[in-house]
């Protein structure tokens, strides 16, 4: 479930009024819900504490699906650890309040500053996915008198997602070191002077709505346990990744359904990681993303224009695909719900829902049948609290817009809208040109 719902007339976050939001902090804008966020990562976490030996499960946020300070700290106090793939991550974390020794450090491309940086913090481990960075690790670790605990990413080979653009784990995919490697690599790293191999992740894509995809990888990795124990290898950690994922159309009625989910996703999964690794003696890991924030926040935007063509009819929104580009980059579907509660007996109208930015890509739906809308109505695209407000840029120049963070009866401002000094003064004009 989550916590927008229709309160007067008016569609509310918690106990809050998405109108006084919109008065007040201006549109386009995104709302968080605290209350969602909490709930979702509480059942998440005892979901998996539930597949693992006690004290054995260790929840890792995957702080790119939303980097929202109010949100990280929402997650840093309820013992959440972090998943992180930059340095920016990194020292986003740590200033959100996570401590360094719950956060994973993951990611196929990691330069030399970054790995000092990460092993200066003192993080609990760093996800390797190649051979280079393997070497690179152990000599900045060494270089600073450290040995950094580390597991190996592997590539399972097997991959699953909503989309060919969030799947990772097939062997055409980028992601890890190769499954037939992983022995060599493990034997080269116990004569490396700066790391401590601890055992083994993958992650194999997004927005994944059964299990087996994920239950045939494991059970290779639960086999590859096994081989490089008999090798003789230290295997005591099993990171799983994240990617279950939610679904986008929502019904309205979600009573007891506590992601969105129809019944029991989250439990099949920890009842099937429980299958899979009962036995092998591992601490567990899992890195969530989306299904701890998907639908704890909306986009809310205002009508601009309508603009009628003989076949349609185009509803301009003041957000764009700048502001949420999953749309437009991975055909997502995001609901669309009025601000203003639909009356009964209003006209309903298919609209094509688009930004003002100058390209027709910049669409958020096409035919979309919704309540008869007009100029100045406000809209909520629903779902938007993962991979929203991240993935957001300065495209045509438009400022990145502001996050809210809801809580009970209050709100606070956790990320103001961005200003147009902000937007311009980090240019510099070449000397031959000033
Ligand atoms: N762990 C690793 C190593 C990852 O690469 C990701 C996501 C996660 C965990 C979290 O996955 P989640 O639980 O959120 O599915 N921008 C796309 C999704 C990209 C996911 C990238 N990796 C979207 O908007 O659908």
């Amino acid at each position: 479930m989550h916590h927008f719902s229709y309160r007067d007339g008016s569609l509310f976050a918690e106990d809050v009024d998405l109108r006084r939001i919109a008065d007040e902090v201006g549109t386009p804008v995104y709302v968080y819900s605290s209350a969602t966020i909490e709930r979702h990562y509480r059942l998440y976490a005892q979901a998996m504490q539930s597949a693992a030996p006690a004290g054995k499960a260790h929840v890792f946020y995957a702080m790119k699906a939303n980097g929202n300070l109010g949100v990280l700290k929402t997650l840093a106090s309820l013992g959440a650890g972090a998943d992180t793939v930059s340095e920016g991550e990194i020292r986003k974390a740590l200033a959100a309040g996570f401590p360094a020794n719950r956060i994973v450090f993951s990611g196929v491309g990691k330069s030399e500053s970054e790995l000092r940086f990460a092993v200066q913090a003192g993080i609990y481990q760093v996800n390797i996915e190649t051979e280079g960075e393997l070497d690179l690790l152990s000599r900045v670790a060494s270089a600073l008198g450290k040995r950094q605990e580390a597991v190996f990413r592997v590539n399972p080979d097997i991959g699953a997602g909503g989309h060919a653009k969030i799947t990772t784990g097939s062997s055409e995919n980028k992601f890890g070191v190769s499954f037939e490697e992983v022995g060599r690599l493990y034997a080269r790293a116990a004569n490396l002077p700066g790391v401590r191999m601890m055992g083994l992740a993958l992650h194999i894509g997004s927005q994944i709505q059964e299990t087996e995809s994920f239950e045939a990888a494991y059970a290779k990795m639960a086999v590859l346990v096994g081989d490089l124990r008999g090798e003789g290898h230290r295997v005591d950690r099993l990171d799983l990744g994240g990617g279950l994922g939610i679904p986008y159309d929502i019904p309205q009625d979600l009573e007891g359904r506590d992601f969105d989910h129809g019944p029991g996703l989250i439990e099949a999964y920890a009842a099937m990681v429980k299958r899979v690794t009962q036995g092998l003696d591992v601490e567990l890991g899992f890195e969530p993303g989306r299904l701890i924030v998907g639908n704890a926040g909306i986009l809310m935007t205002r009508v601009l224009h309508l603009n009628p063509r003989p076949t349609k009819q185009f509803l301009v929104v003041d957000a764009a695909m700048n502001d949420l580009v999953r749309p437009a980059m991975y055909e997502a579907y995001h609901e669309i719900w009025p601000v203003a509660e639909p009356q009964a007996g209003t006209p309903e109208v298919a609209y094509d829902v688009v930004g003002p930015i100058c390209e027709s890509g910049d669409t958020f739906t096409t035919g979309r049948v919704l309540p008869a809308l007009a100029p100045d109505d406000l809209i909520a695209f629903m779902t938007a609290g993962a991979y929203g407000a991240s993935m957001s840029s300065t495209y045509n120049q438009r400022l990145l817009v502001a996050e809210v963070l809801v809580k009970g009866a209050d709100y606070a401002v956790t990320r103001p809208r961005q200003t147009f000094e902000e937007l311009l003064g980090t240019d510099r004009a070449p000397p031959w040109l000033a």
